[in-house]
């Protein structure tokens, strides 16, 4: 078993703190319902609603992406941190349905902002790809390589369910999160994170890709699992998740130094409703302290932390000062958590100053027709390349 975990830096007059900034959140347009979803999969509300807590979930269109997703919540991010884009120093998305293996979606992400001071990369952490790439993004401020970073947790998981497979694809959902986490002299922001990964458990929960030793899109994997297309041994992963949320929330506590009834809020993975209970139970915690919107969502991967922090603030349950846990937990097996304490005004406190909107918009459009031109000018060289040739 890998372990990794970072705790609370000591106060002196060097010390860089990770802060939240900015958030932002984007879900498509179109809303599939249970009842929608039992036309054409043998399954029904009652049975959904009982065992899930789940309602509905957004679908990506045909105009709809990872990407596109990931661009709509970093505007809102960058919006509410009120900072530019070229302001940026990295740009992480954590995805299990990218744009492309490569290039990357944060590259493109990155690309739509004109961003182009940052570097990009995608992170594969399954649904714990939010909390490792913040914590990524937390220990390069904290050592001082950079000062601000975009995070973004984006998913499509419409595309790669089995819709035939009603024990998975009655779960999932599309959308995306995104924060800036900014140096700050001030304490507070990122205190602790605990990184875990079992890769025992790796056939419980899979998505076969490209250079699978399954990648044969006409056979299917020992566990059943087909190319591309989400595996799931639910009730296994269940217990794993109810295990490792009580046990890597008290373990990130204890590394910021604070009791977990001391926590505020927890932000968790938005999986099912029983496992956000149970886990609640197991920490003697009030259920009420579990963040939850999945009846709306579904479980949206890496995505389903952002979203819900941002409904988080927008419900006005997160104040100044509150320490407030993040948690996620899926394929890997992997599982993280992270505690934070809040220290930005509220977003009707916040109001991003009219000249720096202006100037993220020019950005914007300055990025289209930046990335337009590159293009066109590459194709010319090739054509004058070859006549000359
Ligand atoms: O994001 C990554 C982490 N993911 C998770 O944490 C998900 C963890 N797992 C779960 O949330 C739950 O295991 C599920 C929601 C996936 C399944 O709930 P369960 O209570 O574990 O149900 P089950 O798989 O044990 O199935 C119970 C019964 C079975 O019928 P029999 O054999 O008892 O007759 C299933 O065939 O429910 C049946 N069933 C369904 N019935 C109607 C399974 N799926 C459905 C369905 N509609 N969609």
């Amino acid at each position: 078993m890998a372990t990794f975990s970072s705790g609370v830096q000591k106060n002196d007059e060097t010390e860089r703190h990770a802060h939240v900034v900015g958030w932002g959140m984007a879900a498509p347009a179109s809303v599939l319902t249970n009842d929608e979803l039992s036309t054409f999969v043998d399954t029904n509300d009652d049975w959904i609603f009982a065992r899930t807590g789940i309602r509905q979930r957004y679908i990506a269109d045909e105009g709809e992406s990872t990407a596109t997703l990931a661009y709509k919540a970093a505007q809102q991010a960058l919006e509410v941190a009120d900072i530019l884009p070229t302001d940026l120093d990295l740009i992480v998305v954590a995805t299990s349905t990218p744009e492309n293996i490569f290039p990357s979606t944060a590259s493109l992400v990155q690309d739509w902002l004109n961003a182009h001071e940052a570097g990009a990369f995608d992170l594969s952490a399954a649904c714990s790809g939010f909390v490792y790439a913040l914590n990524m993004a937390a220990d390069s401020i904290r050592a001082g390589s950079i000062q601000a970073a975009l995070v973004i947790g984006a998913e499509t998981m419409s595309r790669i369910l089995d819709w035939q497979d009603r024990s998975t694809c009655i779960l999932f959902g599309d959308g995306a999160g995104a924060v800036v986490l900014q140096a700050s002299p001030a304490p507070g922001g990122v205190l602790s994170s605990v990184l875990r990964s079992d890769g025992a458990g790796s056939d419980l929960l899979a998505i076969p890709s490209v250079g699978s030793i399954d990648a044969d899109e006409s056979r299917a994997g020992a566990n059943g699992a087909k190319l591309y297309k989400m595996y799931m041994a639910g009730s296994e992963v269940f217990r794993f998740a109810t295990r490792v949320i009580s046990e890597s929330i008290e373990q990130t506590c204890a590394a910021a130094g604070i009791e977990t009834n001391d926590i505020d809020l927890v932000i968790p993975h938005q999986a099912n409703r029983r496992i956000l209970q149970a886990a609640a139970r197991k920490l003697g915690l009030d259920a009420d302290k579990f963040m939850s919107n999945l009846e709306r969502y579904g479980n949206t991967s890496a995505a389903s932390i952002p979203i819900a922090l941002c409904e988080a603030i927008e419900q006005q349950r997160i104040q100044d000062k509150d320490h407030i846990a993040l948690v996620g937990f899926g394929g890997g097996l992997t599982w993280a958590a992270m505690l934070i304490r809040w220290g930005v005004p509220q977003p009707s406190a916040q109001q991003g100053s009219m000249l720096n909107r202006q100037r993220r918009h020019v950005q914007y459009r300055i990025a289209r027709w930046r990335s337009r031109s590159r293009r066109w000018r590459r194709r010319v060289n090739r054509k004058v390349r070859e006549i000359r040739d």
